[in-house]
Protein backbone atom coordinates (compact mmCIF):
# COMPACT_ATOMS: atom_id res chain seq x y z
CA UNK A 1 0.00 0.00 0.00
CA UNK A 2 1.42 3.16 -0.63
CA UNK A 3 1.89 5.26 2.00
CA UNK A 4 -0.96 7.77 0.52
CA UNK A 5 -3.31 5.37 0.69
CA UNK A 6 -2.28 4.57 3.84
CA UNK A 7 -2.72 8.08 5.35
CA UNK A 8 -5.85 8.39 3.40
CA UNK A 9 -6.67 5.15 5.35
CA UNK A 10 -6.04 6.70 8.59
CA UNK A 11 -7.59 9.64 7.97
CA UNK A 12 -10.79 7.73 7.06
CA UNK A 13 -10.65 5.80 10.34
CA UNK A 14 -9.76 9.54 12.40
CA UNK A 15 -12.73 10.97 11.29
CA UNK A 16 -15.31 7.95 11.78
CA UNK A 17 -13.73 7.59 15.48
CA UNK A 18 -13.92 11.48 16.01
CA UNK A 19 -17.70 11.42 14.87
CA UNK A 20 -19.22 11.39 17.89
CA UNK A 21 -16.69 14.06 19.20
CA UNK A 22 -13.87 11.61 20.85
CA UNK A 23 -11.93 8.85 19.88
CA UNK A 24 -12.46 4.95 20.91
CA UNK A 25 -11.19 4.20 24.19
CA UNK A 26 -9.31 1.14 24.50
CA UNK A 27 -8.67 0.81 27.78
CA UNK A 28 -12.35 0.17 28.57
CA UNK A 29 -11.69 -3.34 29.69
CA UNK A 30 -14.04 -4.39 32.29
CA UNK A 31 -13.31 -4.72 35.83
CA UNK A 32 -14.69 -6.45 38.82
CA UNK A 33 -17.07 -5.13 41.65
CA UNK A 34 -17.81 -6.91 44.65
CA UNK A 35 -22.42 -7.19 44.25
CA UNK A 36 -22.77 -7.38 47.75
CA UNK A 37 -20.80 -4.28 48.78
CA UNK A 38 -20.54 -2.15 45.72
CA UNK A 39 -22.08 1.57 45.70
CA UNK A 40 -24.27 2.90 42.81
CA UNK A 41 -21.49 5.69 42.47
CA UNK A 42 -18.99 2.70 41.66
CA UNK A 43 -21.11 1.06 39.13
CA UNK A 44 -21.85 4.99 37.88
CA UNK A 45 -18.02 5.31 37.25
CA UNK A 46 -18.37 2.19 35.37
CA UNK A 47 -20.80 3.28 32.98
CA UNK A 48 -18.95 6.40 32.25
CA UNK A 49 -15.79 4.34 31.34
CA UNK A 50 -18.32 2.49 28.81
CA UNK A 51 -20.04 5.98 27.57
CA UNK A 52 -16.47 6.61 26.54
CA UNK A 53 -16.85 4.20 23.39
CA UNK A 54 -20.22 5.21 22.43
CA UNK A 55 -20.66 5.31 18.39
CA UNK A 56 -23.44 8.13 18.06
CA UNK A 57 -22.14 10.51 15.34
CA UNK A 58 -26.07 11.05 14.20
CA UNK A 59 -27.31 11.75 17.47
CA UNK A 60 -24.84 12.96 19.38
CA UNK A 61 -26.32 11.73 22.48
CA UNK A 62 -23.49 9.09 23.41
CA UNK A 63 -24.84 6.57 26.27
CA UNK A 64 -23.03 3.89 28.62
CA UNK A 65 -23.78 1.38 30.60
CA UNK A 66 -22.11 -0.29 33.11
CA UNK A 67 -23.91 -4.15 33.76
CA UNK A 68 -23.17 -5.95 37.02
CA UNK A 69 -23.25 -9.61 37.10
CA UNK A 70 -24.48 -11.84 40.39
CA UNK A 71 -21.20 -13.26 40.04
CA UNK A 72 -19.15 -9.59 40.17
CA UNK A 73 -18.65 -9.56 36.47
CA UNK A 74 -18.82 -6.61 34.84
CA UNK A 75 -20.19 -5.96 31.09
CA UNK A 76 -20.01 -2.58 29.48
CA UNK A 77 -22.13 -1.42 26.67
CA UNK A 78 -22.67 2.12 24.60
CA UNK A 79 -24.80 3.28 22.02
CA UNK A 80 -23.62 1.80 18.24
CA UNK A 81 -25.26 3.82 15.53
CA UNK A 82 -26.04 3.31 12.40
CA UNK A 83 -26.76 5.10 8.91
CA UNK A 84 -30.15 2.81 8.76
CA UNK A 85 -31.32 4.76 11.97
CA UNK A 86 -33.48 1.82 13.37
CA UNK A 87 -30.29 -0.53 13.34
CA UNK A 88 -29.42 1.17 16.42
CA UNK A 89 -29.00 -0.19 19.64
CA UNK A 90 -28.90 1.40 23.03
CA UNK A 91 -25.88 0.83 25.33
CA UNK A 92 -27.96 -1.03 28.00
CA UNK A 93 -28.91 -3.72 25.27
CA UNK A 94 -25.34 -4.27 24.08
CA UNK A 95 -24.18 -4.72 27.81
CA UNK A 96 -27.15 -7.20 28.30
CA UNK A 97 -26.48 -9.00 24.24
CA UNK A 98 -22.64 -8.87 25.63
CA UNK A 99 -23.47 -10.75 28.64
CA UNK A 100 -25.94 -12.83 27.65
CA UNK A 101 -23.26 -14.20 24.64
CA UNK A 102 -20.68 -14.59 27.24
CA UNK A 103 -22.32 -17.40 29.17
CA UNK A 104 -23.83 -14.94 31.64
CA UNK A 105 -27.85 -14.57 32.58
CA UNK A 106 -27.74 -13.41 36.25
CA UNK A 107 -27.72 -9.76 36.95
CA UNK A 108 -27.62 -7.45 40.28
CA UNK A 109 -27.66 -3.92 38.84
CA UNK A 110 -27.02 -1.61 35.82
CA UNK A 111 -26.01 1.69 35.78
CA UNK A 112 -26.72 3.92 32.44
CA UNK A 113 -25.13 7.26 31.86
CA UNK A 114 -25.74 10.00 28.88
CA UNK A 115 -24.98 13.39 28.41
CA UNK A 116 -25.05 15.99 31.30
CA UNK A 117 -28.24 17.68 32.02
CA UNK A 118 -29.99 14.57 30.91
CA UNK A 119 -31.81 12.08 32.80
CA UNK A 120 -30.98 9.06 31.48
CA UNK A 121 -33.22 5.90 32.75
CA UNK A 122 -33.36 2.89 30.36
CA UNK A 123 -35.74 3.04 27.27
CA UNK A 124 -38.79 0.51 27.35
CA UNK A 125 -37.55 -1.26 25.10
CA UNK A 126 -33.88 -1.92 27.13
CA UNK A 127 -36.20 -2.45 30.04
CA UNK A 128 -38.01 -5.33 28.22
CA UNK A 129 -34.45 -6.91 27.31
CA UNK A 130 -33.52 -6.51 31.08
CA UNK A 131 -36.49 -7.53 32.79
CA UNK A 132 -35.85 -10.93 30.56
CA UNK A 133 -33.19 -11.97 32.76
CA UNK A 134 -33.86 -9.85 35.49
CA UNK A 135 -36.61 -8.48 37.06
CA UNK A 136 -35.51 -7.56 40.46
CA UNK A 137 -32.70 -5.58 39.05
CA UNK A 138 -31.48 -2.66 40.25
CA UNK A 139 -31.45 0.29 38.17
CA UNK A 140 -29.05 3.42 38.71
CA UNK A 141 -28.77 6.81 36.70
CA UNK A 142 -28.51 10.35 37.10
CA UNK A 143 -31.47 12.70 37.19
CA UNK A 144 -31.36 15.80 34.99
CA UNK A 145 -29.90 17.85 37.32
CA UNK A 146 -26.97 14.79 38.37
CA UNK A 147 -28.43 13.34 41.17
CA UNK A 148 -27.86 9.45 41.48
CA UNK A 149 -31.39 7.76 41.27
CA UNK A 150 -31.91 4.28 41.72
CA UNK A 151 -34.94 1.75 40.81
CA UNK A 152 -35.21 -1.80 40.80
CA UNK A 153 -36.37 -2.93 37.14
CA UNK A 154 -40.11 -4.18 38.34
CA UNK A 155 -40.91 -0.96 39.43
CA UNK A 156 -39.94 0.94 35.79
CA UNK A 157 -41.80 -1.46 34.52
CA UNK A 158 -44.75 -3.46 36.06
CA UNK A 159 -46.80 -5.46 34.10
CA UNK A 160 -43.94 -6.68 31.80
CA UNK A 161 -44.52 -8.71 28.67
CA UNK A 162 -43.85 -12.63 30.07
CA UNK A 163 -44.38 -15.87 28.01
CA UNK A 164 -44.99 -18.65 30.67
CA UNK A 165 -42.92 -21.45 28.01
CA UNK A 166 -39.37 -19.23 29.48
CA UNK A 167 -37.62 -21.28 31.69
N1 LIG B 1 -30.17 5.36 23.87
C1 LIG B 1 -29.56 4.44 24.68
O1 LIG B 1 -28.41 4.05 24.44
N2 LIG B 1 -30.25 3.98 25.77
C2 LIG B 1 -31.50 4.36 26.10
O2 LIG B 1 -32.08 3.82 27.04
C3 LIG B 1 -32.19 5.41 25.33
C4 LIG B 1 -31.51 5.87 24.09
C5 LIG B 1 -29.44 5.87 22.69
C6 LIG B 1 -30.02 5.42 21.37
C7 LIG B 1 -29.51 6.51 20.45
O3 LIG B 1 -28.22 6.17 20.00
C8 LIG B 1 -29.39 7.73 21.34
O4 LIG B 1 -29.45 7.27 22.68
C9 LIG B 1 -30.48 8.76 21.13
O5 LIG B 1 -31.74 8.18 21.20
Amino acid sequence: MSVRARRRGTTVRATRARANGRPAAKDAAPARLDPRTFTARELMREAERAQRNAYAPYSRFPVGAALLAEDGTLFHGCNVENASYGATVCAERNAIHHAVATGVRRFTAIAVTAREGNGAPPCGMCRQVLHEFAPRMRVIWRSASGRLVERRLDELLPYAFVLKEAP
